[in-house]
């Protein structure tokens, strides 16, 4: 089987992005070793502080976040970075070509259930961005997701796995546990275009916008509805989960707009979530929408910037989509 290094060099992508690669999946293994030891080593729990988005943060989720932001400071390759822990972009390396946006610990709510969760990445050229050239400021980081150049997850569960795409398809490796390499076990996941599993948190039915509301009933009306087929729900409240679900078997994970909080119409981060998610979705067959807007198209105007999303198979996206119709007009403002 290759290893990532291997299949790096085979996909001959330039060195350095291979090693700015190797370097998150260096930290993720390091990442998995801290989350398997989990009560044993007293990271389990929550700390005091909240991060920017005024969410209680869990200690893994500070231990990860400086894991990460200590092994991209050693790289030499990266410019900047933007995580969900952190307020503000933070400075790494005046030479860096690359902008690196991440979700240290994704589903943090699980952890303490000891559930699945995930390290979600995406890689941005440095010089694309509308700042001047020399000064790294959060609009270098507000490049809509096709400029991407890699975005992957590593998903800490039963196994520890790796889902990676630098543009030539999404490749899953998984991590052996007594060599600590990750091997190539999946050269071309592949989202089938149907499908009849869905993904989305039922709780929060009641506010969701006339559309989903309608699109789900139907779902669950099963064979005597519009639909005229029966579907099963799956929900781990770890996107990096229902995701990698996706790409193994095809199904439709949603976390739509809805107005329990007027003010976070949206859940989900544009930057380091949903954007990394969609490409691995699309560069797998599959579609990624806000409902109303295609997620790689999207203009950012902020780092923390949260949308809708609504990936997976792509004929199921599809029909969610026909309920969405072509009034875009209505659409919440994006904070
Ligand atoms: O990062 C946000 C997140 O944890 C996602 O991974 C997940 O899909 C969602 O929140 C879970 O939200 P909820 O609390 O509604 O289940
Ligand atoms: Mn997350």
């Amino acid at each position: 089987m290759q290893t990532l290094a291997q299949h790096l060099t085979s996909q001959a992508v330039n060195d350095s992005l291979s090693q700015l690669i190797l370097t998150l999946a260096d930290t993720s293994k390091a990442i998995s070793h801290a989350v398997r030891h989990g009560a044993l080593a007293g990271v389990l729990g929550a700390t005091e502080q909240e991060n920017v988005q005024g969410e209680t943060q869990k200690k893994l989720d500070i231990i990860t976040n400086d894991m990460l932001k200590d092994a991209l400071k050693a790289d030499g390759t990266v410019r900047g970075l933007a995580s969900e822990e952190e307020d503000h972009v933070v400075e790494v390396s005046q030479n860096g070509q690359y902008l690196v946006c991440f979700d240290p610990l994704d589903g943090s709510s699980n952890i303490d259930i000891n559930s699945l969760v995930g390290t979600i990445f995406s890689i941005l050229p440095a010089t694309k961005g509308p700042a001047p050239a020399g000064v790294l400021t959060e609009t270098s980081f507000l490049q809509s997701g096709r400029a991407q150049l890699a975005a992957g997850y590593v998903l800490y569960g039963p196994s520890t796995m790796l889902a990676l795409t630098t543009g030539q398809g999404v490749q899953l490796f998984t991590l052996h546990p007594e060599t600590n390499e990750f091997l190539l076990t999946n050269a071309a996941m592949s989202i089938s275009p149907d499908t009849q599993e869905f993904a989305i948190n039922m709780s929060n039915q009641r506010f969701w916008e006339a559309p989903m509301q309608t699109y789900i009933a139907d779902l669950l009306l099963g064979k005597i509805g519009p639909r005229e087929k029966s579907f099963n729900m799956r929900w781990i409240a770890a996107m990096v989960g229902d995701v990698h679900r996706v790409l193994s078997r095809g199904g439709i994970f949603t976390y739509p707009t809805d107005n329990k909080d007027p003010k976070k119409p949206y859940k989900l981060r544009l930057m380091y979530e949903a954007n990394p998610m969609a490409f691995l979705v699309e560069q797998a067959g599959g579609k990624a929408s806000t409902g109303y807007e295609t997620i790689l198209d999207i203009q950012p105007t902020h780092i923390h910037q949260r949308v809708a999303v609504i990936l997976g198979s792509s004929n199921e996206v599809d029909a969610c989509l026909s309920y969405h119709g072509i009034d875009y007009s209505e659409e919440p403002n994006i904070e």
